[in-house]
């Protein structure tokens, strides 16, 4: 760790800005729960999204798109319960910000006030300008997500890399300009050429936070139960993979089955 997230005994939006500012890239991973979420806050992760991606992940849904406010807010109360350090962002899962600004912002206040975390993400760009800026009016911090955005799946139809002929991505750094000017403290890139999102992370001067786009953003994201190898069938280019957890649960597993049945487990010491 360099200078600025290593003075941090707790990781505000500012010391975001400060890492950017002075060229010290983010690292950021989701969690769900308490336990993952104390081992990946003691390890100094930068920031831990609590993100919409539960849906998949820990429910089991096909899209982001089932999971409610007050599942996002059950799983952001769990990790706040164990982060010390991390500044913790909480997705606002679809149908409750699009469309209805006032509503966006009592979802926000829900999420901040039943959960104690930092700062809540959204997707889209123009479309959701309105209920950005009423969660901001609150003093809510507010973290946009450009590019592949997973809530609007049904409307591309395919997870396929975004905005790569010119007119889109023409728009995507309009919005990702327009998020700066109304007071976001961040935006997501999700999977979107590394040429483009260099070219944002030039262009507006709050962090970019990368996933599926390249090496030229201010930090990075992934999704912790891919990065540790618990999801199997997901081999997108961009995913590095630092464990086989999936493998090495099984195997843990299967040789407590084994102790069990053969009568091994529990021996003489592990009994009253
Ligand atoms: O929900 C999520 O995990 C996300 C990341 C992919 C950025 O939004």
């Amino acid at each position: 760790m360099s200078a600025v997230s290593k003075d941090a005994k707790r990781v505000t939006t500012h010391i975001l800005q400060k890492m950017k500012d002075e060229g010290e890239r983010i690292s950021m991973l989701t969690a769900y729960d308490f336990s993952m979420a104390k081992i990946i806050d003691s390890a100094g992760i930068d920031v831990i999204l609590v993100g919409d991606s539960a849906s998949n992940v820990m429910a089991g849904h096909e899209t982001t798109l089932p999971i409610t406010l007050d599942q996002m807010i059950y799983h952001a109360s769990s990790v706040v319960r164990a982060v010390k350090r991390a500044l913790i962002v909480v997705d606002l899962p679809f149908g409750t910000y699009q469309g209805n600004s006032k509503k966006a912002l009592s979802s926000a206040i829900r999420i901040m006030k039943e959960s104690g975390a930092h700062a809540v993400k959204l997707e889209g760009g123009e479309s959701v300008k309105g209920s950005i800026q009423r969660i901001l009016s609150a003093g809510v911090p507010v973290m946009g997500h450009l590019g592949l955005i997973p809530q609007s799946i049904y409307k591309f139809g395919t997870y396929t890399v975004r905005a790569k002929k010119d007119i889109e991505a023409q728009q995507l750094l309009k919005d990702a300009k327009m998020l700066q000017k109304i007071g976001c403290f961040g935006v997501v890139l999700e999977k979107i050429p590394a040429e483009l999102a260099t070219e944002v992370s030039e262009s507006i001067t709050i962090p970019t936070i990368g996933i599926g786009a390249g090496n030229g953003c201010d930090g990075q994201v992934l999704v912790s139960h891919d990065m540790f190898g618990i999801t199997k069938d997901f081999h997108p280019r961009f995913l590095r993979r630092y464990m086989s957890l999936f493998d090495d649960m099984q195997g843990a597993v299967q040789s407590y089955i084994k102790d069990v049945k053969s009568r091994d487990f529990p021996n003489d010491k592990e009994q009253y």
